[in-house]
C-alpha cells in the first residue's frame, strides 16, 4: 500500500512511519510514496529528502481553504497512493478535499476525540491533571477531529511533571501506535 503523508512541521510521526515501512511493523505492507507539506520550512521535509522519499510543498500562506486544496488535489494527481496519512498537518481540509478521497484520509489526534478536539491536546491533558490520556486514530470527515474512530490507546502520563515531559511520553506512544494501527487496517484492505 502506498502512503502519502501530510506534515506541517517537525514530522516525527512521519519519520516513525517511514522507519516502520523500512524495517518495522509496516515492512512489506506499506511504503511512503510522498511526503507533502503546506509549510516550506517544515523540518520533516529535510528528513524525507535525506531518505529519498518524494517530497512536495505548496505554501498555504494567505490562501483560502478551498482554493489551496484545489492546488493540492492537482498536485496529488501526479502520484499513486492508497491513503493520505495526516501527521501533524496543521490545516483543516475543505469539503472538496474530503469528498475527493472518501475513507482514505487518516489522522492521529493525541487525545480522546470525544473529550478534546483541535490544538494543544497535551497541554489540555497536563492542565487537567490527567493521569491517563487517550490517543485516537480516526478517519477524517468534515468536522475537526470528529471522524469515525479506527483505534484508541490510553497511555499513562502520571509521571509527567511538565507539559514537555508529557508530550515526550505521548509522542513516543504515537510513533508506535500509528504504525501498529495502520498495519491492522491495511491488512483488511
Ligand atoms: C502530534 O502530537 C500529532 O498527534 C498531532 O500533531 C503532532 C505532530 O507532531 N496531530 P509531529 O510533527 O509528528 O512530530
Amino acid at each position: 500500500m502506498k502512503l502519502c503523508i501530510f506534515i506541517s512541521g517537525r514530522g516525527s510521526n512521519m519519520k516513525a512511519i517511514h522507519q516502520h515501512c523500512e524495517n518495522g511493523v509496516l515492512k512489506s505492507i506499506a511504503q511512503c510514496e510522498l511526503v507533502f507539506s503546506n509549510n516550506e520550512n517544515a523540518a520533516g521535509l529535510e528528513y524525507a529528502k535525506s531518505q529519498n522519499i518524494n517530497t512536495a510543498c505548496i505554501s498555504s500562506k494567505g490562501k483560502k481553504r478551498e482554493e489551496y486544496d484545489t492546488e493540492v488535489i492537482q498536485l496529488l494527481e501526479n502520484y499513486e497512493f492508497n491513503f493520505i496519512i495526516l501527521a501533524g498537518y496543521m490545516r483543516i481540509l475543505s469539503e472538496k478535499f474530503i469528498d475527493k478521497y472518501p475513507r482514505k484520509i487518516i489522522n492521529i489526534h493525541p487525545a480522546d476525540t470525544n473529550k478534546h478536539q483541535g490544538l494543544n491536546a497535551y497541554r489540555w491533558a497536563f492542565e487537567n491533571n490527567l493521569k491517563e490520556t487517550t490517543i485516537t486514530i480516526h478517519y477524517v470527515d468534515k468536522g475537526v477531529d470528529t471522524g469515525k474512530v479506527i483505534a484508541k490507546k490510553a497511555i499513562d502520563i502520571s509521571s509527567a511533571k511538565t507539559v514537555e515531559e508529557l508530550e515526550k511520553i505521548g509522542l513516543k506512544a504515537e510513533h508506535q501506535f500509528y504504525s501498529n494501527t495502520l498495519k491492522e487496517l491495511l491488512k483488511t484492505k
